[in-house]
């Protein structure tokens, strides 16, 4: 991401993080315009030998101006809920252009998705294609659907995050995703358009992708021998980036590898990243509360940060690494801390052992995290969420208010 130091002081894109956490308060998130933009470019730059569609996946940020810039930029969007379409909506963005995901989708779903003209339906079980078909019918439409196959490819990634094995909850296997089609192909009020499937999510090597695309290609195949014409092939999201020692996806060799297998096939490729989009562009900013040095042998040195995993919960929750800089110079000597928050459990950590000049005050950007940082946020002990800032022409611009505790207590003073 574009960071870099200004008189000792660290700055995103030329903007400095004091001055945001000064106008804005901590904890806070920074997003870099330019860095979604540049990401942007560079995916569909690497994809340019085949006809595709990037699906933006709404869920690893969905703050309305990451949507409305991803648009702007050209995205389609992936969503997996109602509340994921409305702020579509809200955000001006045509419904058509998104594809709806997700094991439990409820009436209400179906319907607000169908009044609203949805690009695609996802399937993932023959009992949400029944429900489909029943309630596309009673609206008098023609739902367009897409099966989410289940490839049982290993995407060699965290558990939690890993959904192609057949003992994931996610798909159907080869055998009833025919079966489905057949179906969908033969239903007036249902429009079979593709097949699609989602490994996984931070997957850092090519191999499990396209493996999952060769399962992809020889159901599109068995299909077609059937008279059903399949119009686009979804791979689904799970680009990897960069967030300690390990390699980022290779974008190149990725675009390559998948544009090698669709060549001549005549179909439209279809990618859901989320993290690879927005990660790298967006940090949290948090000051350190107190210092509680080390008093035994075995006992780490705590910083105490005014975040929590209430803010940030990827380390407590998937053992994740997130980068952390000091944003202004120090004096202090550099220790060993733990970085941990507020929280009532000892699993409120944002960074263990880093070798940090912090004193009481000290200001922290914890980076690389733009995807699955605020929106996987909470209210755990009744903290009010934090705030969500923009970077953009050499400016900061409010995108989220920090919520206030009577925010959160309006919805229970019920009379
Ligand atoms: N498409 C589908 C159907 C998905 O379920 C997901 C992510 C994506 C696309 C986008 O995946 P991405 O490109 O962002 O890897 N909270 C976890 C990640 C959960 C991902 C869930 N599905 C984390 O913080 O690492």
């Amino acid at each position: 991401m574009s960071l870099q130091r200004t008189d000792g002081i660290l700055c995103l894109d030329g903007v400095r993080l004091d001055q945001v956490a000064d106008r804005f308060g901590t904890p806070a998130y920074v997003y870099s315009w330019n860095d979604i933009e540049t990401r942007y470019h560079d995916l569909a730059g690497a994809l340019t030998q085949i006809r595709h569609r990037i699906c933006y996946s709404v869920k690893a940020n969905s703050n309305l101006s990451i949507l409305d810039h991803l648009d702007k930029l050209g995205a389609s969007f992936d969503i997996v809920s109602g509340g994921e379409l409305e702020r579509l909506i809200v955000a001006g963005i045509d419904p058509s252009r998104a594809i709806f995901s997700g094991v439990g989708k409820s009436v209400e779903e179906i319907d607000f998705a169908l009044k609203a003209g949805i690009g695609c339906i996802n399937m993932e079980s023959t009992a949400e294609l029944e429900r489909i078909e029943s309630r596309s019918t009673l609206l008098s439409k023609v739902a367009p659907v897409s099966v989410r196959l289940n490839p049982d490819v290993d995407a060699n990634t965290h558990p939690y995050i890993s959904t192609g094995l057949k003992q994931n909850k996610f798909g159907v296997a080869e055998p009833e995703a025919v079966e489905m089609c057949r179906y969908a192909h033969k239903s007036t009020s249902m429009n079979i358009l593709g097949l699609g499937c989602h490994i996984g999510s931070q997957i850092n090597q090519t191999e499990p992708f396209v493996e999952a695309l060769d399962h992809l290609i020889r159901l599109k195949q068995t299909l077609s021998e059937q008279g059903i014409k399949i119009e686009h092939l979804d791979l689904g999201g799970g680009l990897g980036i960069r967030y300690a020692q390990e390699e980022e996806l290779d974008i190149a060799s990725y675009a390559e590898a998948v544009s090698n297998k669709l060549r001549g096939l005549n179909i439209e490729l279809l990618i859901e990243p989320g993290r690879y989009l927005v990660a790298e562009s967006g940090l949290l900013l948090t000051r350190v509360e107190y210092l509680k040095p080390s008093r035994a042998p075995d006992q780490p040195n705590y910083a105490i940060v005014d975040a929590a995993m209430n803010d940030l919960i990827r380390p407590a929750l998937y053992q994740a690494y997130h980068g952390v800089s000091l944003v202004g110079p120090s004096n202090a000597d550099t220790v060993r801390w733990d970085i941990v928050g507020p929280v009532c459990e000892s699993g409120d950590f944002l960074a263990l052992e880093r070798d940090l000049a912090l004193s009481e005050d000290s200001l922290l950007a914890i980076l690389s995290t733009g995807a699955y940082g605020f929106v996987q946020s909470s209210n755990y002990n009744t903290r009010a969420r934090s705030a969500e800032v923009m970077i953009q022409n050499n400016d900061m611009r409010l995108i989220r208010v920090r919520e206030s505790v009577s925010d959160l207590l309006h919805h229970e003073r019920i009379v």
